[in-house]
């Protein structure tokens, strides 16, 4: 296990909640409620078996997905660049702390 950006630079939280509020991210999703889309605690803990990567999970945001969660699909989010889209993913199979 590699040591993340998070555990050096506690700064790394905070960019973080500002790298998806910037993408508008947060019009659907919250940290801890499902509002339109699961929260990033449930994505979280969906993905924490180590599964997934992080290029597969900014695949998914970029592409959207649907029937995964429930009736609600999420539109393909190209306006996210690959940089963001990578530590977004990254931050979320680490705990979105
Ligand atoms: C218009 C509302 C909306 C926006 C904006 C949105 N999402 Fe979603 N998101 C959803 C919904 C709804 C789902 C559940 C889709 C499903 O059931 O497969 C979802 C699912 C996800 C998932 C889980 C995907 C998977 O493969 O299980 C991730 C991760 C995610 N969103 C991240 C993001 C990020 C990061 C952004 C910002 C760049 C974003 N979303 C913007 C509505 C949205």
């Amino acid at each position: 296990m590699v040591l993340t950006a998070g555990a050096l630079w506690p700064g790394h939280a905070i960019a973080n909640q500002a790298l998806v509020q910037k993408n508008a991210c947060i019009a659907c999703h919250q940290p801890a409620t499902r509002v339109v889309g699961p929260s990033w605690k449930e994505i979280t803990e969906k993905y924490s078996d180590g599964k997934i990567t992080a290029e597969q999970l900014a695949a998914n945001i970029k592409g959207g997905s649907s029937g995964k969660w429930g009736a609600m699909p999420m539109p393909p989010q190209l306006q996210v660049s690959e940089a963001d889209l990578k530590t977004i993913a990254q931050w979320l199979l680490d705990g979105a702390k």
